[in-house]
């Protein structure tokens, strides 16, 4: 199978600096060669490059960068899925998903999303407390707003909420909540991964993604992990995923077979202790992609 990876230094939807240099952090971990002792055929397609910070509307901050960088990689990732190639995709924050996301929608229709994170990036720049916009992504995606996050296209593809699945919820907004719950994304907090493990949360999480859809697309932001962890993250919550639970889901969704692409975001070098946070990427990049334990 053929992979392609996709780099974005993306760091303007964030609010502290030098996620844009997660790419470097996770490639550095040895990436590419891992992939290729695995037997994949991996390119590495380089990375897309970001403009400089520039805000016209504070409720979304830094919009026309984020839009520029967010359109390369819509075409990227659909000439990737074009040539039969699994993208993986390494941010950069969480913006980048409105970019990736849209281009596998585009491409196979009707796709599912498991979305693992502490948080539900479920706002719109209404709703938004901070008007960072990597708080909007999944809210946009799914036509909630704000719509011109991912006006790549005349026409916008929605992805179904019924097909999204958000696993490792722990720091949600008010409003987010609300707007989640009237979405009707499937939510799996971290109090579901406790009370019915991770096994079945993953289970319904896949069944959720894949019914009626070509496949899944698995956007994985690292601050679902626990912060001692995975302390390279700019907005880190106590008390997440353990590393083995993150692994098992990785390994459930390749057991699937369901994968279509995957998102590996913020992994956040500056605030990263000796890289360990690119390394634990890396591996679960490789973990989804089907490397086995055994
Ligand atoms: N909910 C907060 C906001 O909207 C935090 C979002 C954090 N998102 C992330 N991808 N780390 O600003
Ligand atoms: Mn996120
Ligand atoms: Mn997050
Ligand atoms: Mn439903």
């Amino acid at each position: 199978e053929n992979i392609h990876v996709i780099g974005i230094q993306m760091d303007l939807g964030a609010s502290k600096r030098g996620v844009n240099m997660g790419p470097l952090a996770i490639r550095y971990a040895g990436l590419m060669d891992k992939l290729k002792e695995l037997g994949f055929e991996a390119l590495d397609k380089g990375d897309i490059l970001s403009d400089v910070a520039h805000t016209e509307n504070p409720k979304m901050k830094n919009f026309k960068p984020i839009f520029d960088a967010n359109t390369s990689l819509y075409h990227q990732v659909v000439a990737s899925l074009k040539e039969n190639a699994l993208p993986v995709i390494l941010g950069g924050d969480h913006c980048v998903a409105a970019g990736s996301i849209s281009a596998t929608a585009q491409h196979y229709g009707k796709v599912g999303v498991i979305w693992m994170d502490a948080h539900g990036d479920f706002n719109s720049d209404i709703s938004s407390p901070s008007g960072n916009m990597h708080g909007m992504p999944l809210s946009a995606l799914c036509g909630y707003g704000p719509d011109e996050m991912i006006a790549f296209t005349q026409e916008r593809t929605h992805i179904d909420t019924n097909n999204v699945a958000l696993v490792g919820g722990r720091d949600i907004d008010e409003d987010e909540r609300k707007r989640l719950a009237e979405a009707g994304v499937h939510v799996f907090s971290i109090h579901d991964v406790d009370r019915l493990g991770m096994a079945e949360v993953m289970k319904r999480a896949i069944a959720v993604a894949s019914e009626g859809t070509a496949g899944i697309h698995v956007s994985f932001d690292v601050d679902a992990i626990t912060p001692q962890e995975a302390p390279g993250v700019g907005t880190p919550v106590h008390s997440g995923l353990t590393v083995r639970e993150s692994f098992l889901a990785a390994e459930l969704v390749a057991e699937s077979g369901k994968l279509l692409a995957l998102d590996m975001v913020e992994v956040n070098p500056i605030l990263d202790e000796r890289n360990k946070t690119g390394i634990l990427a890396c591996e679960l990049i490789l973990a989804f992609l089907g490397k086995s334990v055994y």
